[in-house]
Order: C-alpha cells, then sequence, then structure tokens
C-alpha cells in the first residue's frame, strides 16, 4: 500500500452542479486511526463530499488522495480499501438478510468461510438474527438501515465512510451503532462520518470539521469548538425581586445577564465550583434567597450559532423524515 502522511487528505475540492455551486474549496485531513465527523446542516454538500472521496463522483477542481491513492487516477485501488454506507440504504429487497450479507462478501471477494462468520457476527450485533431469513423487503426502515450498515462493514476496509450512520434508527440502535463505530476505531480503522448531530459528532469525533454552504466554518476538537461558543455559565433564580437586585450588586460583572422575568440572572464562570461556593457565601451573608442554582456549558449548538449567526435547533429524533424537515442547522 502507497504510504502517505494521512489515511485522507483532500485539496482544494470544487464541485457544482449545473449553476450550483455545491462545494467550494473543502480541504480534509484524516490521520490513520482516527475518527473525524463531517458536520453540516441539511445541503452543506457533505453526501456530495463522501461520494467524492470514495470515486463515485469526480470533482470539478482539487484532488483526493486515500492512502497516497489518487481517488480518480486510482479509483480501483482506492476501491479495495474503503467501505462505504450511504445515507440510504442500499439493500437487496428480494433477498434475505442473511443473503444480503452473504452476497456483500462475495462482492468483498471474502472467502466463503470469512463470508459466513462476518454475517453471522454482524447479524448478531446489528440485532437481525430474528429476522435474518426474512426477505429484506419486510424490514422495518431502522432494520433496513441496521442492515446495510452491517452490510459496508462486512469487509472490515481500513477505511469508512459513513455517511448518517444514525439518521433512521431508534435510540437503542443508535448507542449499539456507536459502539460499533468506537469499537472499529479501536482497532484501527479510521472513519469519516458525516452527521447533523451535534451530539453524534460530540460522543465520537477526535475532530470536527463543520461545513456550511459548502466551505469549512471551523475545525476543531468538540472542546475546541465549544470554547470558541464561550466559557461556562453559571445561573441562579431567587425569591423575590428584591433579592434580584441585591444579587446583581454583588456580581456586578461584565458578563452578568439578567432576565427580570424569571427573577434570575446569569455570568461567565472560570473558577467552577469554588467560585459558585464564593457567590452562594455571599448570597447568604447578605440575606439574599436563591431558589435554583445551574451550570451550563457551552454545547456545540451554541457554536452554530457563534459561527453562522442561525440556530442549530435540531429536534433530536432520528426518523428520517423528520430529520430533513426540522433540521435547520
Ligand atoms: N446530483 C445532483 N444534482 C444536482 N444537485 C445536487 C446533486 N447532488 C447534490 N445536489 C445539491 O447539492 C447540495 C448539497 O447536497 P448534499 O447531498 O451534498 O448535502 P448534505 O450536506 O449531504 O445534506 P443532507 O444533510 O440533507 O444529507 C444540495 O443543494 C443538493 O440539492
Ligand atoms: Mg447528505
Amino acid at each position: 500500500m502507497a504510504k502517505s502522511k494521512y489515511a485522507i487528505q483532500a485539496t482544494n475540492i470544487h464541485k457544482s452542479f449545473g449553476k450550483l455551486e455545491v462545494l467550494k474549496g473543502l480541504d480534509l485531513k484524516i490521520h490513520r486511526g482516527t475518527i473525524v465527523a463531517l458536520l453540516g446542516p441539511n445541503g452543506a454538500g457533505k453526501t456530495t463530499m463522501v461520494r467524492i472521496l470514495s470515486t463515485l463522483l469526480r470533482p470539478d477542481k482539487g484532488a483526493v488522495s486515500i492512502e497516497g491513492y489518487d481517488v480518480v487516477k486510482d479509483a480501483h485501488s482506492v476501491r479495495s480499501i474503503i467501505g462505504l454506507t450511504g445515507q440510504y440504504a442500499a439493500v437487496d429487497e428480494y433477498l434475505t438478510g442473511r443473503e444480503n450479507l452473504r452476497m456483500m462478501g462475495r462482492l468483498y471477494h471474502l472467502s466463503k468461510e470469512d463470508t459466513l462468520r462476518r454475517s453471522e457476527e454482524l447479524l448478531e450485533q446489528f440485532d437481525i438474527v430474528g429476522a435474518a431469513d426474512r426477505y429484506a423487503k419486510t424490514y422495518s426502515g431502522g432494520m433496513r438501515r441496521r442492515l446495510d450498515l452491517a452490510a459496508s462493514l462486512i469487509a472490515t476496509p481500513p477505511i469508512i465512510f459513513l455517511d448518517e450512520p444514525t439518521t433512521g434508527l431508534d435510540p437503542r440502535s443508535r448507542l449499539a451503532m456507536w459502539d460499533i463505530i468506537q469499537n472499529l476505531v479501536t482497532q484501527g480503522t479510521t472513519i469519516l462520518l458525516t452527521t447533523q448531530h451535534l451530539e453524534e459528532a460530540d460522543r465520537l469525533a477526535e475532530y470536527i470539521v463543520v461545513i456550511d454552504e459548502g466551505k469549512v466554518i471551523a475545525g476543531g476538537t468538540a472542546d475546541e469548538l465549544k470554547s470558541k461558543a464561550g466559557r461556562e455559565r453559571v445561573q441562579f433564580t431567587f425569591e423575590r425581586d428584591s433579592d434580584l437586585k441585591k444579587a446583581e450588586k454583588i456580581i456586578d460583572g461584565k458578563t452578568l445577564e439578567v432576565d427580570k422575568k424569571l427573577k434570575g440572572l446569569s455570568v461567565s464562570n472560570d473558577k467552577g465550583v469554588a467560585r459558585v461556593r464564593q457567590l452562594l457565601e455571599k448570597f447568604e451573608n447578605e440575606k439574599v434567597r436563591v431558589t435554583g442554582m445551574s451550570l451550563s456549558k457551552p454545547t456545540l449548538d451554541d457554536v452554530f450559532m457563534k459561527l453562522t449567526g442561525r440556530k442549530a435547533t435540531h429536534k433530536d429524533s432520528h426518523d428520517e423524515s423528520s430529520d430533513k424537515k426540522e433540521a435547520q442547522l
């Protein structure tokens, strides 16, 4: 296998469909054995990028090297070392779950024994054993998705692209999928996954690339991105308006925000619990009656807001149709 510094390296990728400029110079570098999330709203260009990286689509401009192989000039070699799970399930309806997996094993040129062994392992891991001998056309959407994911993992290639792997899965299957993804990375697989789910990127990815309208708008670990969105804050609510007024005087900081309606205030907090204790003591000394207290760290939603000026309102439902309608990152 050709040697290169990165498992995946894309430089200045451009792609248009007719007049629509979908990718406007995307760069991506992924170290071997790591997991990177491409995070972005509907239409940001995630699937287009994955299709380019996995040889299904040619870039108009720019280059992609996968383990040193060029995706255009050496597509065949690239295909031999990657696995791809598309955003939409690609199972054969007229085969059973088990047959689908065995067929994929043969397509990937696994030996007969390996095909049988991997098929059974995956049926187990993806909780399809009970339905393994039913035609895939009788499967529910989530089951189909699980079968599709299982099929794409049959050959355990060193590089895997997962386009929205958990969209359409129920919470239990989603957790199982997260475990499977994490195990693959532990075993040395390099993974690029796309997601609209901030929580998913936060949980899985070592590095997150945020894209919007075909451009990278930020990159970093979840913590780095969150720190861009501001610091931890502490909130208090009080019993009476007069308590709120006294508290305002006690705190009197630049980052103070007051909500008169809620009889509450919040202030940024770099010193963790120590600062909270100090404030509570001051309130007690001044007989300020506190009714509630909470600490909040910035979320990736806040990061989006900061970067794009738009709210990352995302209903955490994993039903595909509602994802499409309601995700307005
Ligand atoms: N084959 C195509 N022909 C024309 N336009 C396309 C084609 N494929 C994608 N597009 C357009 O390119 C833009 C980016 O699409 P893409 O599928 O890459 O977005 P995405 O980030 O994967 O979005 P989602 O989160 O909805 O899956 C969209 O405006 C889409 O309509
Ligand atoms: Mg997509």
